[in-house]
């Protein structure tokens, strides 16, 4: 049976190159601007390709770790996330409550409907070097994040007492969600890519730990309108859990000699970007003059999402895509020379843009255009192993007939 939430996260990756292409147009004014198309672009790569891959591959992994046969697919699980997804891609550009709300509400369930399976799949489990509470610790932060993205445009923020709701929002999905489950993912990926465990038993948890309280402060922060006592020492707890599970990452990657590969790259250059804005939050909190601040706050999570969650992706899709949906055990991490450049170069002109206000539309636009390359190398590669699987079924069912 074919992973179908993979098969959506290849079917996003591909729409989210025709909204690359499109942003890469608006900024060379040969398209007009339309006004929900910031959240499409981000959306389709967090939602579409970043967070179906997730529900396909968390199960999968949790089983392996407990010796046990991949589950079979949660149909209900798959229709509450797509059909919230729709729902949103619809409802949010359009700013209408109703939808904004039906849809998510459902991606809401989906994700409350997957914890439950992982506790279930995990009862019993010798943790092993514990990738289960980054990955639901990770999900508890993403409901947060729902949560509080549902009601960003429909006037949650006064019931919920949100002081910056959108930080809010990117805060536990990035520095809680994305991050806790990307840990995870490392820590589960590299033993099977190197045989060895990624670091001790003791070392991961105080990863874990460091990064869910960091993460806690970063959320509480912006919620409490802008609170240093817990912003300062969440962001001290993230930066240093982050660059600890990089160190450990990078020596064990050194240690097999994967770094001959541009997937090795990917995933510790992607790291660049998610703290970059960490290290330059401390200066537009402190208004340190020459840091544009409004700027950064508007630009800077493109720049994130494409240099970090999608860069990360680049790398390691390919080896779910190879493992979930091809079946072969030998997955290795995906991306090449090409994307690795392109994805880089492109987040780096979207920085650019914010300092340099006299270039920006053409900094922009050449950075789009980078980045769309880079996803037409990423398309490439993630949709013809997707191809070969989807003709591999076809076949099989041809001669079943
Ligand atoms: C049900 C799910 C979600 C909803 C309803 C939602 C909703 C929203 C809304 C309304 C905005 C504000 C857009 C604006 O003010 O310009 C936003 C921004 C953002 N969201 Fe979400 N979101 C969801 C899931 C996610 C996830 C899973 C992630 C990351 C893993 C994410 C990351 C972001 C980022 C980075 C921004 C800032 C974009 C920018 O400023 O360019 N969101 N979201």
């Amino acid at each position: 049976m074919l992973n179908p939430f993979l098969l959506m996260a290849v079917f996003y990756l591909i729409v989210a190159l025709v909204a690359a292409a499109d942003a890469a147009l608006t900024s060379f004014t040969l398209l007009p601007w339309f006004v929900g198309l910031p959240w499409l672009r981000v959306h389709l790569i967090t939602l579409g390709v970043f967070t179906e891959a997730v529900f396909g591959v968390l199960p999968a992994f949790v089983a392996a770790r407990q010796g046990v046969a991949s589950p079979q697919t949660r149909w209900d699980i798959w229709l509450a996330l797509n059909a919230g997804l729709i729902v949103l891609l619809a409802g949010v550009p359009s700013v209408n409550p109703a939808l904004i709300i039906t849809g998510g509400t459902l991606v809401f369930i989906a994700v409350l409907l997957l914890i439950f399976q992982l506790r279930t799949l995990g009862i019993g489990h010798n943790q092993g070097h514990g990738s289960l509470k980054f990955y639901a610790t990770g999900l508890i932060y993403l409901l947060v994040g729902i949560l509080v993205g549902t009601g960003l445009w429909v006037g949650w923020n006064e019931p919920l007492r949100l002081g910056v709701p959108k930080e809010v929002h990117i805060h536990a999905n990035s520095w809680g969600f994305a991050s806790l489950v990307f840990a995870g993912l490392l820590i589960d990926l590299l033993p099977a890519l190197t045989g060895a465990a990624l670091a001790t038993r003791r070392t991961l948890t105080f990863i874990f730990w460091a990064m869910t309280l960091g993460a806690l402060g970063l959320v509480l922060g912006p919620w409490l309108g802008g609170n240093l006592y817990a912003t300062v020492p969440g962001l001290v707890l993230h930066i240093g859990a982050t660059v600890w599970l990089l160190v450990v990452t990078v020596k064990a990657l050194r240690r097999h000699g994967l770094f001959a590969t541009a997937g090795a790259w990917h995933i510790v250059v992607s790291y660049i970007w998610i703290l970059l804005p960490v290290l330059v939050a401390p200066l537009i909190l402190l208004g340190v003059s020459g840091i544009p601040g409004a700027d950064i706050e508007a630009t800077a999570p493109q720049a994130l999402i494409y240099g970090w969650m999608l860069q990360f992706l680049y790398a390691v899709a390919p080896y779910f895509a190879v493992r979930w949906l091809l079946r072969d055990e030998r997955a290795r991490l995906g991306g090449n020379w090409l994307s690795l450049a392109t994805v880089n170069l492109g987040s780096g002109l979207i920085w650019a843009s914010i300092f340099l206000v006299g270039l920006r539309g053409p900094l922009h636009a050449a950075g789009y255009v980078l980045l769309g390359v880079s996803l037409a190398a990423a398309v490439w590669e993630t949709g013809a192993i997707a191809l070969a699987a989807l003709r591999r079924a076809e076949g099989g069912m041809v001669q079943a007939v």
